[in-house]
């Protein structure tokens, strides 16, 4: 990536911390986001046979834990548009027919032919503008089976003003402008306007992150 698409995100990284990803991750969380991103994914309930489409796949770290659920009619889709990301991402799967890796943005019409059971995007959509969340969110719809469902694991929704000033302190540090636009928003209600009903939530670490889980009527 060589000029950044919108150039306030915080989900567009650099070479650093892309290369590094899951290392930071590990770090920045004092050890803890090992054991989350497990309980996250479990709670989504695969199927052995699960088609998934993992919406800005990163290093691929959410679709090894999510591979453990598929038998060999499953299949991952990951898509992103970094090179590091996309680097990391076929070393972890070389020689597995079940996930294939494809370098393209999520925030525009996406170039795949297929619908899916499940769609996943993990901590990509709160570094997005308001707007252009919207055509990730149309993505999602477009391509998923009707009763297929959407998981959002992201920022759930809170109020800095309550927090600890030590999180809060953490969170301004590390967090994008959009991030904290995204904590503001009901996104049940902004779900519903495109037609998703259907919602549980699974909450972790100190309840500022959720999964939220919602299905295609
Ligand atoms: C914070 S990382 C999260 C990665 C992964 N989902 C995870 O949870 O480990 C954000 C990811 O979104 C990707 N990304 C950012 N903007 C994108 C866009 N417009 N289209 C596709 N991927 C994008 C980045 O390259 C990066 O891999």
């Amino acid at each position: 990536m060589e000029e950044k698409i919108y150039p306030d995100s915080g989900v567009e990284l650099n070479p650093f911390t892309a290369r590094n990803y899951d290392k930071v991750m590990n770090i920045g969380s004092f050890g803890m986001y090992r054991g989350f991103i497990k309980k996250a994914i479990s709670n989504m309930e695969i199927k052995p046979d699960d088609q998934i489409l993992d919406l800005g796949c990163g290093t691929g770290r959410n679709a090894s834990l999510m591979l453990k659920y598929l038998d060999d009619n499953g299949h991952i889709t990951g898509l992103d548009i970094s090179e590091h990301m996309e680097k990391q991402f076929r070393q972890k799967f070389t020689d597995d027919k079940r996930v294939d890796f494809i370098n393209t943005r999520i925030d525009h019409p996406l170039n795949v032919n297929k619908i899916y059971d499940k769609i996943f995007i993990s901590f990509v959509i709160h570094g997005f503008p308001h707007e252009v969340r919207d055509a990730v969110i149309r993505n999602a719809f477009e391509h998923l089976k009707t009763g297929g469902i959407f998981y959002i694991l992201d920022f759930g929704e809170f109020d800095m003003d309550k927090m600890p000033w030590f999180d809060r302190f953490i969170f301004e540090k590390i967090e994008c402008k959009y991030a904290f636009d995204y904590i503001k928003r009901d996104w049940k209600e902004i779900l519903k306007g495109y037609g998703f009903e259907n919602f549980s939530e699974y909450f972790y670490l100190k309840k500022y992150i959720r999964l939220l889980k919602t299905v295609k009527q």
